[in-house]
């Protein structure tokens, strides 16, 4: 089928393109310009692609005009302004992009009509976070304190009124996960990012927050959830609904002990110090509950937390050593879709 990824100059949009070209679908992409040094740019995405666009999807008419000469099968939008701190720094311009942007995608769809299903991509930060220790369930309300959990709970909502009330008719979930790690991530001010990056250059790394929980997942682990959930509605399934991809418990791990653990996977004397602040506000802790998707799409995570953790390091290792891009990813998809489901613990 021919699936078009909204943000797949990203991190999880350049992995998800790859699953889905492994997996023999033909791919567009429309986002902004990738980092430097993207995964988008190590594995050469732009050569896999049937088309490659350059659109901002605060520009109602542009997107509306791309996706529907594009005529896609499958939306998955993904693009978004995805951090916390940014948010601070420019809430205009990820409010825009977060909420108009969605509503822009979703009447660019309504409008093509070729399209059989597509997902919307939110995050854990969407619930109104009460710091209670057990997960999020879907039904839980939505919330958000800082300006990026807000304009993703803004997005869940403007998702969820036009399922029920724009009579486009095309099948449409929630898809809602939350800290993603892997190979090729280049987002600052994320944890992971921020150690191997210290790390490579034989710096000490200044952490903040240590005490703060999240659910760690490879990212593998949650783009499998949202193939399953696009699987689930292309078979007439799920539509009008959320689903959390969230990983097994033993992930739910304080910051400071995935410093620790990464520090001690990587060697070569990595120091990691804590930075006492003050800091802008984050979620102390957050926890989600993917029984729904376990229950009625068949998804379980099949990456532990430790796993997550070496297959992350190992892949920045072999980067870092002259290892090929594509490969070491393609390596690590085939890797992860030859496993069987991990056991509940
Ligand atoms: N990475 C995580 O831990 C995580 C956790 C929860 C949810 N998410 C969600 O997953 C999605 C992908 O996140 P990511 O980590 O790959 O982020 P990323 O920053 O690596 O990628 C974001 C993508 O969105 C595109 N984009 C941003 N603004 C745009 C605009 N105005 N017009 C068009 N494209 C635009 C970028 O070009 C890029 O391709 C986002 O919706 C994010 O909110 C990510």
């Amino acid at each position: 089928m021919h699936y078009l990824i909204t943000g797949h100059t990203g991190f999880k949009g350049a992995w998800l393109a790859l699953m889905l070209t492994q997996r023999g679908h033909t791919v567009s992409g429309l986002a902004l310009d990738p980092a430097p040094g993207s995964l988008y740019e190590r594995v050469r995405l732009s050569t896999l692609l049937r088309r490659d666009l350059r659109v901002d999807i605060r520009d109602a008419r542009a997107t509306l005009q791309a996706i529907v000469a594009l005529e896609p099968e499958v939306v998955l939008h993904l693009a978004a302004q995805p951090l916390v701190r940014e948010s601070y720094r420019d809430p205009r311009a990820t409010y825009e992009t977060n909420t108009l942007g969605t509503l822009n995608v979703l009447m660019a769809v309504e409008a093509t009509s070729s399209v059989q299903a597509q997902v919307i991509i939110t995050t854990d930060k969407v619930y109104r976070n009460v710091n209670q220790i057990w997960g999020y369930r879907e039904s839980d309300p939505l919330g958000g304190v800082d300006p990026y959990s807000a304009s993703k709970a803004a997005a869940d909502l403007i998702t969820q009124s036009w399922m029920r009330t724009s009579g486009s008719g095309v099948p449409t979930a929630i898809a809602r996960a939350g800290n993603v790690i892997g190979g090729g991530d280049v987002c600052a001010d994320r944890l992971m990012v921020d150690l191997i990056a210290a790390f490579s250059s034989g710096q000490s790394v200044h952490i903040r927050n240590p005490g703060s929980v999240r659910p760690w997942q490879h990212v593998l682990d949650c783009l499998h959830g949202y193939l399953e959930l696009t699987d689930s509605l292309l078979r007439g399934e799920s539509s009008g609904e959320a689903f959390n991809f969230g990983p097994d418990t033993d992930s739910f791990v304080q910051v400071g002990a995935v410093a620790a653990a990464v520090a001690s996977l990587w060697g070569e004397d990595s120091v990691v110090e804590v930075d006492a602040g003050p800091h802008v506000h984050e979620a102390a802790l957050l926890a989600l509950d993917s029984r729904k998707a376990e229950l009625l799409l068949g998804w379980r995570s099949r990456i532990s937390f430790q796993e997550a953790l070496a297959w992350t390091v190992a892949w920045e290792k072999e980067i870092r050593t002259g290892g090929d891009g594509r490969a070491v990813s393609l390596a690590q998809i085939s890797q992860f879709m030859s496993r069987g489901v991990r056991r509940r613990v």
